[in-house]
């Protein structure tokens, strides 16, 4: 057993080196017996205080490790960059990419048999994943479970409220005492946003991948079953290193199908197609934009949350969490699929039932027949844009109307409420450099505030198009990730105030009312005016050089596929 370990690597040496790696361990009081020879499991730990969505981390890791000891390994806890998608500027969504850098040679670089994984706000999870997908080591993933529902004024609510708050408060009907009431109704308690954003889908998507222990993605954060699963996680680890069950054993091409339609059917997050995009390129799956809804062709939305519904995550795990919904589309899953616990993914949900129907429905009478992400297509967006119908507005699906254009976030900040801005409710607000070059980053301000002109009269939706992102937790008739951006000469660029655009959701299709020769035209007009300015130092440097375009994931360039667990050289 000693042998098979990669700790041995490390432990079971002799001479100076074996003395240099035990010796230093054992300063932390740790006796010989419990590294040398046992699995080693790494703890990567995303706790911070300015990421509130994981500040309760440090007790979840203290779960996994008594799972750890319990069942014969040694458990190691080593922090990693932790993104906060509430507090960090200019968005979480920049450091993506870093962090993953972080966890792979952190993983890489150490003596570890294993590796849990502590996932809660938005970032945390894909980057987490991406990293150690590079490495290919044994792998969990236990999230931090959402916060519970939010209670203002005898309501439930959510993050999805945010927007509605922040428009009525706009609008004269909210004050800024009853914003500051919500605030803390909204969050009480630890954990991550409670609607179906963002973090919820990535926790959805782990457990569809079968990355995680069944009910991982809908337990509160503050149920003691939480830290209950957290231990178990860490039982499961130190036989998922006996067995050498790795990432790429349960990252297969039908595992990835499976998430796609589990996302579709629980009306996930548009960033989920950014980082199962990303994901996949790391693990070595060929996914592309196409298939995320050439995938998941009939599956309804058979979910009822926020924000494409009404009820919350709270609510998903008292009607019997993701193992139910599985259970829903057993006749569209790859059922064979093993997961870390080493049964297959149809084996998991067998005993699972819905106890609810009002929070998941049934694929024959589902709670909206339209779901998932919707590709485009058009002069737009000739490598895709998306957009999530079941958060969008019926009427506006099909629809055609004059561009209103901002040049960047700073123009349209600046610009949307002015009085004499030329805009109605069938004008389409497009707006550009936000992408992952431009901003640079990919903020999520794609869902872009209705002028408040409008907003008095009672419009509550309009088409917005941009080469960025929308919080998961957003809703609206919303196009975005348009690739090719506009900072790196994408048609969105070369939109004007005025141009006509028409939206065909049915069709798939986005396109500005311009021939290829006016598009043409223009481009060459604008040539030397296109592009983006190139920080000259540091991180974001890296950043710009290297990262790709939304519709391959936002991934660098030369951080796809992985690395090994294998380290070439040896110092000591
Ligand atoms: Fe962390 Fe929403 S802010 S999940």
């Amino acid at each position: 057993m000693e042998e098979g370990l990669r700790s041995a690597n490390w432990f079971g040496r002799k001479g100076k080196d074996g003395f240099i790696y035990r010796a230093w361990m054992k300063n932390q009081g740790i006796p010989a017996h419990e590294f040398e020879g046992k699995p080693v499991i790494g703890i990567c730990n995303t706790w911070s205080e300015l990421t509130p969505c994981n500040a309760h981390f440090r007790e979840l890791a203290e779960s996994v490790k008594r799972g750890v000891y319990e069942a014969g390994g040694f458990p190691v806890e080593f922090p990693v960059m932790s993104l906060g998608e509430t507090l960090m500027k200019p968005t979480a969504m920049l450091f993506r990419n870093l962090v993953s850098m972080d966890v792979e040679e952190s993983i890489r670089a150490n003596p570890l048999d294993g590796v849990v994984l502590l996932c809660g706000c938005d970032k945390t999870t894909p980057s987490l994943v991406m990293g150690a997908c590079s490495v290919d080591l044994p792998t969990i993933v236990v999230s931090g479970g959402a916060m519970l529902t939010g209670k203002y004024e005898g309501k439930d609510i959510g993050t999805t409220d945010i927007w509605r708050f922040s428009e009525a408060e706009r609008s004269g009907t909210m004050s800024q005492e009853e914003l500051s009431v919500a605030e803390a109704c909204m969050c009480r308690s630890q954990g991550h946003c409670a609607v179906m954003g963002t973090a919820s889908t990535m926790a959805s998507m782990v457990e569809a991948l079968g990355l995680s222990l069944p009910e991982n993605a809908a337990i509160p954060a503050a149920d003691s079953r939480r830290k209950v699963l957290a231990h178990l996680s860490g039982m499961r680890i130190v036989e998922m290193v006996k067995k050498d069950l790795k990432l790429s054993d349960i990252l297969t091409r039908e595992a990835f199908e499976n998430a796609m339609i589990t996302n579709a059917a629980i009306g996930g997050s548009t960033n989920f197609v950014i980082h199962l995009l990303a994901i996949a390129g790391r693990i070595g799956i060929d996914l592309k934009l196409e298939d995320f809804e050439a995938t998941c062709p009939d599956i309804p939305l058979i979910v009822n949350l926020q924000p494409s519904g009404k009820y919350f995550m709270e609510d998903l795990y008292y009607a019997g969490g993701i193992p139910a919904v599985l259970k829903e589309l057993k006749n569209h899953l790859h059922l064979e699929a093993i997961t870390v616990n080493g049964k297959t993914i149809g084996e998991n949900f067998e005993h699972s039932r819905c106890l609810n129907r009002d929070v998941i429905a049934t694929v024959a009478e589902p709670f909206n027949p339209v779901s998932g992400i919707v590709v485009l297509k058009g002069n737009i967006c000739e490598n895709g844009a998306v957009i999530k119908p079941s958060a969008a507005t019926d009427r506006l699906m099909n629809h055609e109307g004059k561009a209103v254009v901002f040049e960047s976030i700073e123009d349209f900040k600046a610009c949307i409420d002015d009085p004499d801005l030329d805009v109605d409710e069938n004008s389409i607000l497009v707006l550009k450099n936000v992408g992952p070059k431009g901003y640079p980053g990919m903020p999520e301000v794609g869902n872009m505030s209705i002028p408040k002109k409008l907003l008095l009269k009672g419009v509550t939706d309009m088409v917005r198009i941009s080469d960025g992102r929308m919080s998961g937790t957003g809703f609206g008739t919303v196009i975005l990730h348009v690739s090719p951006e506009a900072a790196v000469g994408g048609t969105l660029g070369i939109i004007h105030t005025g141009d006509v655009i028409k939206l065909n959701v049915q069709n798939r299709t986005l396109n500005v009312d311009l021939t290829d020769e006016q598009i043409t035209n223009r481009k060459k007009a604008l040539e030397g005016a296109i592009g983006f300015g190139m920080e000259t130092r540091g991180y974001t440097h890296l950043y710009q050089k290297h990262v790709e375009q939304a519709h391959l994931g936002a991934d660098f360039d030369f951080l796809k596929g992985k690395s090994g667990s294998k380290v070439a050289r040896d110092s000591h």
